[in-house]
């Protein structure tokens, strides 16, 4: 656990069809009328602007990863309530993450792979399978399993609302020892 309350960065990490956006957007509404301000940095939002022409490569990812440390760091400091949604498959990212962020909280979006391609939100692991997309996560690449998550929320058997009031209360509970 980060114990460091300068900050709070809810940093949602997981397969592709986890559950990471639907989780997280589902957030933002509870957070917002309660007063907080909050922004969601969505790994599929950034890469069509900041992280643009960046691909899947460990390097780019690392790159990208960068980018959304920064941003966070930024809005963090400023007392905004920051939420991540990047898959961050390596460990070398995740930490990399802490040890930039005070306030850092990994949250496992857990789901199994075979769960993730059943859903398959937008079509890319049919395309993984047929080899048309390289390096996609869980299929040609590594998603390398957190070993020490802040928290872990199961998308498989807990449906959204049970996990969103299970984040809320975690939240709560970290601004009052703030
Ligand atoms: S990373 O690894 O953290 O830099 O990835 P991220 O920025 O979250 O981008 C993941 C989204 O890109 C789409 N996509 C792929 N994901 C994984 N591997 C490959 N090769 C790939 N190609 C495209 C996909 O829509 C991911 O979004 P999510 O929301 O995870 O499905
Ligand atoms: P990610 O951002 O991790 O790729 P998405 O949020 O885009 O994942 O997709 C998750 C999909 O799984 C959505 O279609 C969502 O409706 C579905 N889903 C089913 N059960 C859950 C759950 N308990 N939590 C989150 N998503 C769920
Ligand atoms: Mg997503």
């Amino acid at each position: 656990m980060n114990n460091d309350n300068t900050g709070l960065i809810l940093w949602f990490t997981g397969l592709s069809g986890a559950g990471k956006t639907t989780t997280a957007r589902a957030l933002l509404e509870p957070l917002r009328a309660s007063g907080a301000r909050v922004e969601l940095l969505d790994g599929d939002e950034l890469r069509s602007i900041i992280s643009r022409g960046l691909g899947f490569s460990r390097e780019d990812r690392l790159e990208n990863i960068r980018r959304i440390i920064y941003i966070s760091k930024l809005l963090a400091r400023n007392g905004v309530i920051v939420m991540v949604s990047a898959i961050t498959p390596y460990r070398e990212m995740r930490e990399l993450a802490r040890r930039e962020l005070p306030g850092f909280v990994e949250v496992f979006v857990d789901c199994p792979l075979s769960e993730c391609e059943r859903r398959d939100v937008k079509g890319l692991y049919a395309k993984a399978r047929k080899a048309e997309i390289p390096h996609f996560t869980g299929i040609g690449d590594p998603y390398e399993l957190p070993e020490h998550p802040d928290i872990v929320i199961r998308t498989h058997t807990q449906d959204v609302e049970s996990n969103v009031s299970m984040l809320l209360d975690y939240i709560s509970l970290r601004l009052e020892r703030s």
